[in-house]
């Protein structure tokens, strides 16, 4: 585990690195020491990475991907609200695409940012499968349309609604995937006792709000995660690791029309208390 690396020349002992470390396993500097991580307490850190951050001489380094560190000023990073709100009031559902593929490059940058999402006790337990080949999101809208067929007729709570998916697949329609050339997956560790897809979902969601800004489209693929849980047949097509599972994944590929308005949500319902 990693120790923090500071610069004693910069360092001006005020201690913030100790009393924002999570864990508090920062100890506090002396007369003659800078803070560091005892030895006993090393196992302890969560790699947050919040002692650096927040340094305020940014003499400090957390000895962990040091080179990808990345300091900045707080003007060169701000975003206006009114560009903000736009930007996020202006994301879509993009169910249209051109049939080009998105690049690897452009796609590799939307995750960049999408790895910087929030984890849980920052596990990062998260890891990513793109499906780029545009003949195999084929494959996999139709095993999930597959899938609708094998639970018409049963209990499934979704049973009732498949009948038209299925009937705009069988008519050439794509209901599921909409045509996109891409899917992306956020998959995360499985296990019996914690069924929480909470850190996948968000990840993805940092990649849905980043995309636009690359001039790519995403749409939440509900029904192939549905499909996913319960379709032997489709986690075999999507042939991820013992004991992983889909936290949810999203379909993508270049938007073929262009939005013009922000259409109307329901009136903010909040309480303060
Ligand atoms: C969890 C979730 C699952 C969704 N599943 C699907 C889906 O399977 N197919 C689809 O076309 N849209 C899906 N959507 C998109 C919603 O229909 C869409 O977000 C909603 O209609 C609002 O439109 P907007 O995203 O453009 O604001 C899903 C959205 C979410 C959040």
């Amino acid at each position: 585990m990693p120790n923090i690396l500071v610069d004693k020349e910069l360092c001006n002992r005020c201690n913030l690195c100790a009393s924002i470390c999570l864990m508090g396993i920062i100890q506090p500097s002396s007369d003659t020491d800078c803070p560091s991580i005892p030895a006993a307490n090393e196992g302890n850190c969560m790699l947050c990475g919040h002692c650096e951050a927040f340094c305020p001489k940014q003499a400090l380094v957390l000895d962990y991907l040091r080179e990808e560190k990345l300091s900045y000023e707080e003007e060169d990073s701000r975003v206006a609200p009114e560009n903000l709100s736009l930007y996020m009031r202006k994301r879509r559902s993009i169910r249209h695409f051109k049939p080009e593929p998105v690049d690897k490059d452009t796609i590799g940058k939307i995750l960049e940012i999408a790895r910087y999402a929030p984890s849980g006790g920052n596990s990062q337990t998260v890891q990513w499968l793109v499906i780029y080949d545009t003949e195999e999101v084929k494959r996999i809208a139709s095993l999930t349309v597959e899938w609708m067929r094998s639970i018409q007729g049963t209990p499934h709570p979704l049973s009732p609604y498949v009948a038209h998916i299925i009937r705009g697949w069988d008519l050439g329609l794509d209901p599921i995937c909409c045509k996109a050339p891409h899917l992306v997956f956020a998959h995360l560790p499985y296990s019996e006792f914690i069924d929480d897809r909470t850190d996948a979902v968000i990840a993805l969601s940092h990649f849905d709000m980043a995309a636009p800004a690359f001039g790519v489209g995403a749409c939440w693929a509900g029904f192939i995660r549905m499909a996913f849980d319960s379709y032997e047949p489709l986690r075999e097509a999507l042939a991820l690791q013992d004991k992983r599972m889909i936290g949810y994944g999203l379909f993508f590929g270049y938007p073929a029309l262009q939005i013009r308005a922000v259409p109307r949500r329901k009136t903010l319902d909040v309480v303060f208390r």
